[in-house]
């Protein structure tokens, strides 16, 4: 989604600007632009709607803004088409104020006709355009710029993260939030501003998270944050552990492949300090119930979007067949107008990679409002939904720059596994069971080195037939879902139409289209289920369907059944996820790869959904 940068102190600001929006082109955008004030006083803008290159080959030379203060933004468009005149940053009358906006502001049409009524003259068809108009109604009027941004913004409903600068006031940037993250980044006489920490940590590691209802007034040198009742905030300095080596692509090709290669290392990450060997169970530091309180849950919801939501389908299967407790998996979306049935016994968890999702902070705050305690488990430290949540897990990815979730998903699974685990050994898991899946747990970063070491086979699969226009994803119990992380993961990145089906269900509906051109893959683990799926392979033959099959080395007789097998290493069904979707994540890969796609960002896609 839309990206801020902004930036005040010694340095030239154009290459900062220019090098943090590139930082964040991973998020999805339609356009970039930037605004400077420079050592003449005069307000510079610049933007073009692509790709940030596309702008920055338009700039006039670099040397003539001579300037210590701007701010810049990647818009991904949702009030206006995707043009260089909507994309941001947006002008007053005057031409004095710039403004860059990420969210929605709902009134925005009321707003807009009592601004003309006033003889504001707007230019384009944002709802950001208004905002600059607004505080430029109310600066007129008061003449402190901090405090105009306050007042204008008690009249705008909808949320933001937006950066102000005015001529007036050129030693000065303006901040504020409400629903969508912001975050400042601390220098010596210089000071930064983000919306995500990926832009500031080649600078900084000391930052201070905007809150919502704040506004920060930044100079090269000081901070003062205010609510927007114009309290004044302490500002509290945190320290972010992101090195640059994790948003950079090192010898990859792509983020998404050096993501994919990470998960050894990341799903370690995950449960590293988390086990508890000597009682067989594990450890969630971060999960705040006492034992009483743990065992009185007596259902589970689970709400999130995207990826995150399969990584709740897999939790909904370990959950319930480790702790015996009801689990549902609702669509974050769905669950917060579908007025759910939940109270103080429900354990809600919300899954997240970015931790901003909208959709899904909306279900945790109805959840909350309904006296449920909420559980947050994500990657982002610091984010809004790590802190709107009763207590939670990070999972420790690192940092996930590919649009397409892959490590984050991984690393979602096995906190899943640690949580249900955890459950289970406080209810009816005997101290045996405990062991074996501390045992199995730990095997599992080096079955996946494993899986990773047959890229150039899964690539060969690829190349051996020409490339489908559709692909069908098939499994059974706690795979299934994975079918459906795998065929999202191709329509993402590679815009085959892909979809993903429990294996009994192809007969009800799928099987009509099966013909020699269409793909099937079958993720076939040798299971409690693996006999019912050669019984639908073969059905997919019988139709010449293309079969691809997932499967374990002890069940070598698949082979006659299939087209191309991949064999990946055994474990316990309830792990067997981890490993089964990194075939399917370099199948997808190669594919993209394949038809010449920019696997890193998909078109219209977003990593991180910040609007409704
Ligand atoms: C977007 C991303 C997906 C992600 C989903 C949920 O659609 O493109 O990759 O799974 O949002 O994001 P979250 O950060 O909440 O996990």
């Amino acid at each position: 989604m839309c990206g801020i940068v902004g930036y005040i102190g010694k340095q030239e600001t154009l290459p900062i600007l220019i090098e943090g929006i590139k930082r964040l082109e991973y998020r999805g955008y339609d356009s970039a632009g930037i605004a400077v004030i420079n050592d003449k006083g005069e307000l510079i803008i610049h933007k073009r709607s692509g790709k940030i290159v596309e702008m920055e080959k338009t700039l006039p030379d670099e040397k003539n803004f001579n300037s210590c203060l701007g701010i810049a933004h990647t818009r991904w468009a949702t009030h206006g088409e995707p043009s260089t005149t909507n994309a941001h940053p947006h002008l007053d009358c005057e031409n004095k104020i710039a403004i860059v906006h990420n969210g929605i502001i709902e009134n925005y049409k009321v707003l807009k006709k009592n601004l003309q009524n006033e003889g504001h003259k707007f230019n384009t068809d944002t709802d950001t355009e208004v905002l600059a108009h607004l505080i430029e109604e109310v600066y007129d009027k008061i003449n402190d710029f901090h405090k105009a941004v306050n007042e204008a913004l008690k009249l705008v409903e909808g949320t933001y993260g937006l950066v102000v600068i005015s001529k007036d006031e050129p030693q000065k940037i303006i901040a504020a939030r409400k629903g969508s993250p912001l975050i400042i980044g601390v220098g010596e006489e210089e000071n930064y501003i983000a919306s995500d920490v990926a832009a500031l940590v080649v600078h900084t590691k000391n930052v201070i998270y905007l809150k919502d209802n704040e506004t920060a007034e930044i100079t090269k040198d000081s901070f003062k944050i205010r609510t927007l009742a114009n309290e004044s905030v302490a500002p509290i300095v945190k320290k972010i552990n992101w090195d640059i080596s994790m948003i950079e692509k090192g010898d990859f090709d792509y983020f998404m492949q050096k993501e994919i290669y990470e998960q050894p290392d990341s799903i370690e990450n995950a449960f590293r300090g988390r086990l508890n060997d000597e009682l067989n169970t594990a450890r969630l530091g971060g999960v705040h119930l006492n034992p009483e309180q743990l065992e009185n849950i007596k259902q589970i919801v689970i709400v999130a979007c995207g990826t995150s939501w399969h990584a709740g389908l897999v939790g909904e299967y370990m959950i319930e067949s480790m702790a015996r407790i009801p689990v549902k998996v609702q669509y974050a979306s769905e669950f917060r107008y579908r007025d759910p049935i939940i109270d103080h016994k429900t354990l809600v968890i919300s899954i997240s990679q970015s931790g901003e999702t909208a959709d899904t902070l909306a279900a945790i705050r109805e959840a909350r409002e309904k006296g449920a305690k909420v559980m947050g488990i994500t990657n982002v430290i610091g984010s809004t939904i790590a802190r709107e949540t009763d207590f939670g897990s990070y999972i420790h990815a690192g940092a996930e720059i590919g649009v397409a979730s892959t490590k984050a998903f991984t690393s979602q699974l096995t906190v899943l596994f640690l949580l249900g685990w955890m459950l289970g050994r406080m209810r009816l898991l005997t101290p045996e069971i405990g062991a074996k899946y501390g045992d199995e747990l730990k095997k599992i970063p080096e079955k996946v080195t494993e899986i990773i070491s047959y890229n150039d086979y899964i690539k060969e699969i690829v190349e051996a037939s020409p490339i489908p226009e559709n692909a069908l994803y098939l499994g059974r119990g706690i795979n299934y879902p994975v079918a459906l992380e795998g065929a999202l993961k191709l329509k993402e990145i590679s815009y085959i139409h892909a979809e993903g089906y429990p294996a009994a269900e192809m007969k009800h509906g799928p099987i009509a289209l099966i013909d020699e051109n269409m793909p099937v893959i079958f993720i076939a683990p040798d299971d409690y289920v693996y006999d019912k799926i050669l019984s639908n392979i073969e059905e997919v033959r019988a139709r010449k369907g293309k079969v691809i099959a997932i499967t374990n080395k002890s069940c070598d007789g698949i082979k006659d059944m299939a087209d191309h097998v991949i064999f990946i290493p055994k474990t316990i069904s309830l792990l067997s996820p981890l490993l089964t979707v990194i075939p399917l994540q370099l199948l997808s890969l190669h594919y993209a790869l394949a038809k010449g796609c920019d696997v890193d960002q998909p078109r219209n896609l977003a990593k991180s959904v910040t609007v409704e």
